[in-house]
């Protein structure tokens, strides 16, 4: 049935459709997951976990709890501050038994954004009587990238490493950049657009080859908790970054990982919360979240297997399914990719055009980074790794999350097959112009 809307969220048949075309966009979603349009109930079928997940039950019980129960203030010295502290303490406890580190090692922040922040600029200015010349790959996400360039304008002198077509830092050419005044290195766990995973533990041994003036090595590990093997790049890591809602926990909380010895200068100057380092009064229902998504991270790790599987599904129904649709698989080979990221291209559309009409089918996706989605410009991402213009401006990330289905990835395919061939059409007789 072909629908024209009414009012927002109203929607009415058109006359003479058929029963199973697209919908109107922006329709209600209820917290069940189910689009209404009318009388017409669509399932919705969220496939942009890269940018966010779905809290969990546990972690709405956990936030609200904090909220409504345990509002006291963490630095307070009466029952209802202890009953906070213990929260807040309880989810560090979690975070260090994830990464297998010490609870002192550990610090709330308000997200990934932040613990990047935190970690590079706290890093760098404390160590810039040593040197000034710090190492990222181009690869990275915009919040490591702009506090780098903020760093530029203090004197900081960023270069870039080289990557490979995958997005890959060889450990040997790190370890070659690497000056006497090199005093910090960069390299995300796991690229949030096309699933890189980086070889930091190889990258760690070979800057410990350089002995005690060797640089500090940070990793953006939000898009790597739950979803690959932490312990051994912690071990070889000084400083990581991690976010609570992309592991099913609530927004604007995440945690920085610092390890013992190392010295970094605050952001903000403030109270004595975070031992000093992060001032301020903790955010304690974010953290209690945090807390009831760590308890279940084990839940993500059994489920990479299955993603996995339900990724190749995936991107074979897209492969065989699109009738005469180009399509590229983007990003590492697949056995060495994040299980939860599926980077394609359709080269001659524009991505965000695809993505517009997946969500008339109800599915929910991404052209790269959701922080960079409304930037026309090709990604930088896509660019580094050697795409053409035409190809980076066609890609679109469908990511996966543990209650992605088989159920899910079949409409998902189904969706595309309904949507794609007449865009692929329509962009062939109006040119590259008719596509935008
Ligand atoms: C790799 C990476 N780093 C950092 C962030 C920022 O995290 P947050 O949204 O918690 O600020 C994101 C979120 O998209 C990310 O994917």
């Amino acid at each position: 049935m072909r629908l024209r809307s009414g009012a927002r969220g109203t929607f009415v048949p058109a006359a003479g459709t058929g029963a199973s075309g697209p919908v109107e966009r922006r329709g209600r979603a209820a917290a069940d997951g189910i689009l209404r349009y009318g009388a017409i109930r669509l399932k919705r079928v969220y496939l942009d976990n890269a940018a966010s997940t779905q809290a969990l039950e546990s972690v709405a019980d956990a936030v609200r709890h904090a909220l409504l129960h345990a509002y006291g203030n963490p630095s307070s010295l009466h029952g209802m501050g202890l009953e906070a502290e213990r929260i807040v303490e309880g989810a560090r406890a979690e975070l260090a038994r994830a990464l297998g580190v010490e609870p002192a090692e550990l610090f709330f922040t308000s997200g990934g954004t932040e613990a990047n922040n935190l970690a590079l600029k706290g890093a760098a200015r404390a160590r810039a009587r040593r040197g000034r010349h710090i190492l990222v790959t181009p690869i990275e996400h915009d919040s490591v990238l702009n506090a780098l360039n903020a760093l530029k304008a203090e004197g900081f002198e960023v270069e870039y490493l080289p990557v490979d077509g995958a997005g890959r830092v060889d450990p040997d050419r790190v370890r070659e950049r690497v000056r006497p005044d090199t005093v910090l290195v960069s390299i995300g766990a796991v690229n949030n657009e096309i699933g890189t995973v980086q070889p930091l533990a190889a990258v760690g041994q070979a800057l410990a080859a350089l002995g005690e003036e060797r640089p500090l090595l940070h990793t953006d590990a939000v898009q790597a908790l739950g979803k690959v093997p932490l312990g051994d790049v912690i071990r070889h890591v000084d400083l990581a970054s991690f976010s609570a809602h992309k592991i099913h926990g609530p927004k604007g909380t995440g945690a920085l990982y610092v390890r013992r010895g190392v010295k970094l200068l605050p952001l903000a100057e403030g109270g004595g919360q975070e031992r000093g380092l992060r001032p301020g009064t903790e955010n304690v229902p974010g953290i209690a979240g945090f807390g009831a998504a760590l308890r279940e991270l084990e839940m993500l790790v059994q489920a990479w297997p299955r993603m996995r599987a339900l990724k190749e599904a995936l991107w074979e129904g897209l492969r065989d399914g699109l009738d005469g649709v180009q399509v590229r698989r983007l990003g590492p080979p697949p056995a060495e990719a994040a299980p939860h990221i599926l980077s394609v291209a359709f080269p001659g559309l524009r991505g965000e055009v695809v993505v517009h009409a997946l969500e008339e089918h109800g599915v929910f996706a991404s052209t790269g980074s959701a922080c960079t989605s409304r930037d026309p410009r090709p990604s930088h991402v896509l660019k580094a790794v050697g795409l053409e213009d035409e190809v980076a401006q066609g890609a679109v990330r469908l990511s996966l999350s543990r209650f992605t289905t088989e159920e899910d990835v079949e409409r998902a395919v189904a969706a595309f097959r309904a949507a794609l061939p007449a865009l692929w059409r329509f962009a062939r007789l109006r040119g590259r112009g008719g596509a935008r």
